[in-house]
């Protein structure tokens, strides 16, 4: 019994081990109610007396032992508890704050430059009826036009659709209101198109809207030109080029020369350098007449234009698709501290 009791010592002396696990093992094997040092004490009620005195001084020692390498164990990890417990000299934890989306950012942007030059805001449903969405922009039923902008139909009757444009909200506004009228309408607007790197079935635009006496093509163009050195500084050469829009007469296009200077410019702008930013024109006598708006008296002008296609500019982003996916890598690149 002596040479087992030898066994374990230097077992139990040679243990060394900071895996938690282990250490229970351990102390199982040891304390354990089946184990070694309660075999041992069985044993040791067996043995003759003679052998009492030493045996049980031996298995003594061993507990000793035992105990204290279970307790130095405890020691240990209480040394490690005490790394534990809070520092209070310690810096705090930064906390990790979101950020804007790009898209808002941007948004925010042309918002403020629009309402420096004297533009409210105002906004409307995303769903709309065909006569706020359509014919009351001088787009009836079975005119072409409609083509231009692909539409996701809701229902026949009620009749409602996606908006597809912010022009809605400005025929909502003339309904309820008496000119002059300055204002700016940002929101999501939904076209059935392709999904690609250049094109989306959901979108974010800002129209604007002005109608007053006397309002003219060039107080239109002011505006634009003025915009456009407010977002992109003051060199930046433009174009409008004549277009169609069934709500405008005369319209345009706006161009911006960007210039070829990175991978980014050539896929966005087609090889050219120019891109086109927005639509505008002077409000069709039409539209005016819609919403009980005297033509004679009253002119107006209106634009519109594509918040994705900018902030793409302005960010060099090559893929439309990048807005929508919510990839934290992608925000996190975006840090705007002021919120409007
Ligand atoms: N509503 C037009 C579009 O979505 C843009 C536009 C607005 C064009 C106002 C001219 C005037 O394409």
């Amino acid at each position: 019994m002596q040479e087992l009791i030898e066994k374990y010592k230097q077992e139990v002396l040679s243990f060394e081990s900071i895996d938690e696990k282990e250490k229970e093992l351990f102390r199982i094997k040891y304390m354990g109610k089946n184990g070694v040092l309660s075999t041992l004490f069985e044993d040791f009620k067996k043995i003759d007396s003679s052998q009492k005195k030493e045996i049980g001084l031996l298995i003594n020692e061993l507990k000793g032992l035992v105990l204290s390498k279970i307790n130095t164990k405890n020691a240990k990890s209480n040394k490690n508890l005490k790394h534990d417990v809070f520092d209070y000299t310690l810096p705090p934890v930064q906390k990790k704050i979101g950020s804007l989306h790009p898209l808002s950012i941007v948004e925010n942007k042309i918002i403020n430059i629009f309402k420096l030059l004297g533009f409210s805001l105002e906004t409307g449903p995303e769903i709309e009826d065909d006569w706020h969405n359509f014919s009351a922009l001088n787009m009836p039923e079975d005119h072409p036009a409609r083509d231009m902008q692909d539409t996701f139909f809701i229902s026949k009757s009620p009749d409602l659709l996606l908006r597809t444009h912010t022009s809605s909200v400005q025929i909502r506004f003339m309904e309820n209101t008496a000119p002059p009228i300055r204002i700016i309408s940002p929101g999501r607007v939904f076209r059935n198109e392709d999904i690609s790197a250049r094109s989306h079935c959901l979108f974010h635009q800002i129209e604007g809207l002005a109608i007053d006496e006397n309002i003219k093509f060039s107080d239109l163009k002011l505006i634009v030109q003025e915009f456009i050195n407010q977002l992109f500084g003051e060199n930046k050469k433009i174009r409008f080029r004549p277009s169609f829009f069934p709500f405008t007469e005369p319209s345009a296009e706006v161009d911006i020369y960007w210039g070829l200077k990175t991978e980014t410019d050539k896929k966005i702008t087609k090889g050219t350098g120019w891109l086109e930013i927005m639509g505008c024109g002077m409000v069709d006598p039409n539209v005016l007449k819609n919403v009980n708006i005297d033509s004679e008296k009253y002119s107006g002008y209106a634009f519109g234009m594509g918040i994705e296609r900018i902030a793409m500019l302005l960010y060099q982003i090559d893929d439309i698709r990048l807005f929508y996916e919510n990839d934290i890598r992608f925000l996190k690149q975006f840090k705007s501290s002021h919120i409007m």
